[in-house]
């Protein structure tokens, strides 16, 4: 059934480097939120900021795989993607399949809204994001707030995230993890491989998004 396979390249560095930076600085914002070394807290979740803006930009100037255009398909898409599930072709999707765009999109939302209401919100007496001046206290109180819950639902999603991965490997037999770590996937030999775009292209970019942030906290 399963005829020649050549492992061809999917996810390009800048994607890859993305995810597992992203994931590692989730880990240290919320250790240096616990451990109250908020300067550093500040500082990673700026770094952060700057990481999704370029996703974002990415997502539309980047490599075939990365763009939303490619990978956010119809709802109906999506949920016949999951209905499918257990009989569903394994192991061949080129990127996101339809029912994990939607999930990057929902990651990449609640990501954004952590960040953004980060830089107004405040600690306590002495210590707040950098553009918590900008707001009265009781808006400063609401968004605070907000960034305190958000992170659950954050958190509820990325677990959501995890135990997708696991269902697809153990379920279908498809490993989503390998590819993320090393860009390659094996698919059959027909599969068109998909266009890839310049990482110089997105050092340009990531250098535009930390400069926006830079910018943006001085406000
Ligand atoms: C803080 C934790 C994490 C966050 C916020 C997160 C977020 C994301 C996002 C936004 C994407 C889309 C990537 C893109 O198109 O740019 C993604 C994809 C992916 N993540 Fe994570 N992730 C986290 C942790 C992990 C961990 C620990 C693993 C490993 C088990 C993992 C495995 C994957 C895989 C395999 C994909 C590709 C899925 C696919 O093939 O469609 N993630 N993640
Ligand atoms: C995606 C990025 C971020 C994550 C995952 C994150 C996570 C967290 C967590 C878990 C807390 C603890 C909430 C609590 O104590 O109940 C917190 C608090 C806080 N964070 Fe962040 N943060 C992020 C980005 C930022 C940014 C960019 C800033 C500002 C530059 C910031 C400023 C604050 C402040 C002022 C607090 C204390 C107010 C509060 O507890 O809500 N955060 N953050």
């Amino acid at each position: 059934m399963s005829g020649i396979k050549l492992s061809i390249r999917i996810w390009d560095a800048p994607v890859r480097l993305f995810h597992w930076l992203l994931a590692a600085l989730i880990v240290a914002l919320y250790v240096s939120r616990f451990l109250d070394l908020m300067w550093l807290h500040y500082r990673l979740g700026e770094v952060t900021l700057s990481l999704l803006i370029f996703r974002l930009s990415w997502g539309f100037f980047g490599s075939e795989t990365a763009r939303f255009a490619t990978f956010l398909k119809p709802p109906r898409s999506a949920l016949a993607h999951l209905a499918s599930f257990r009989l569903g072709t394994k192991g061949e999707s080129v990127g996101h399949n339809p029912a994990g765009g939607w999930m990057v999109l929902l990651l990449l939302a609640l990501l954004f809204a952590q960040a953004l209401s980060g830089l107004f919100a405040r600690a306590d007496r002495n210590s707040a994001g950098p553009l918590n001046h900008l707001l009265a206290k009781p808006s400063s109180d609401l968004v605070s707030a907000f960034h305190t819950w958000n992170f659950y639902v954050l958190l509820a999603a990325i677990i959501v995230h995890l135990l997708a991965i696991l269902a697809y490997a153990v379920i279908r037999r498809e490993n989503l993890l390998r590819p993320m770590i090393s860009g390659k996937k094996r698919l059959p030999a027909t599969t068109r491989a998909p266009r890839l775009a310049s990482p110089l292209l997105a050092l340009a970019l990531y250098l535009l998004a930390a400069a926006a942030v830079a910018v943006i906290v001085t406000l």
